[in-house]
């Protein structure tokens, strides 16, 4: 039997990526999201990129076998390093932490046009972050693989976003008209871990997404012994069940 390359979860990132000339897939391992990116017409060159020497290689081996190596760059090293000023205008990074991410982006060597994220935790902070750097959230999706939950978002540079409007692809005009709930969104909001524009689209997952993320956070109540119910982690962890409850 042969492996799924494109699991569910990258098929589900996939559906995020607008299209454009140069796209890098950081934290690239096996290469099959960036062969995609070019097979699928979504970028007309990819940078596969990726820190550690093993998962380059599987990368460098697989884009070698595939019809469209021509177009694939792979390139050994930490984050958007790997490229240089002007060369793309955006990236998918997925299947990494959300601080690590934030650290790639602010490590440069410049702010781009776009960038689709499936952060595996910090989500929260990730959204914040995007959106104090001058971007705006306009795609989000979850999702689940093999029994896991996981999200992924689009963010694009304010200013930038009609470049990538198209008919068909993820953000169509209707995208950037609609009214972004993360505006003045108070930053104690669930909603950025949550994710606010899948709150608003309630897609089919929504409860099943809700309620993993209660789940976490009840098993951690239920864990702690009463003697740390006045701890201030416990009372986060209350109020956030609290919030959740009341968003479902
Ligand atoms: C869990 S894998 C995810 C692979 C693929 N992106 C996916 O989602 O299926 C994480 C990959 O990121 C790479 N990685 C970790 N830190 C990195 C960094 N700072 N820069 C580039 N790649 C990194 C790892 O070597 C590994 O290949």
């Amino acid at each position: 039997m042969t492996m799924k390359k494109m699991t569910d979860r990258l098929e589900a990132v996939f559906t995020l990526i607008p299209k454009a000339e140069v796209i890098a897939d950081i934290g690239t391992d096996h290469g099959y999201l960036a062969v995609e990116l070019v097979r699928r017409g979504r970028a007309d060159k990819a940078i596969a990129g990726d820190v550690n020497k093993g998962p380059l290689a599987s990368a460098k081996a697989y884009v070698a076998s595939t019809d469209v190596a021509q177009f694939i760059n792979c390139r050994l090293g930490n984050g958007l390093q790997v490229v240089k000023k002007g060369e793309l205008q955006g990236a998918v990074i997925c299947g990494m932490g959300g601080f690590l991410m934030r650290d790639i982006i602010e490590a440069g060597p410049e702010l781009l046009d776009f960038y689709v994220l499936q952060p595996q935790n910090g989500q929260a902070e990730l959204r914040q972050y995007m959106v104090q750097q001058g971007y705006r959230i306009v795609r989000e999706v979850i999702m689940t693989d093999m029994g896991k939950h996981y999200q992924a978002f689009l963010t694009l540079k304010k200013g930038r976003e009609s470049v990538y409007v198209t008919a068909d692809g993820p953000v169509t005009q209707a995208t950037i008209d609609a009214k972004d709930p993360y505006d003045a969104l108070p930053d104690t909001s669930l909603l950025w871990l949550i994710g606010a524009l899948v709150q608003r689209e309630k897609p089919p997952l929504w409860q099943d997404h809700m309620a993993h993320l209660l789940h976490i956070r009840e098993s951690a109540l239920a864990g702690m012994t009463d003697a740390m119910a006045h701890t201030e982690k416990y009372q986060a962890l209350a109020a956030e069940v609290k919030e959740l409850k009341e968003l479902i």
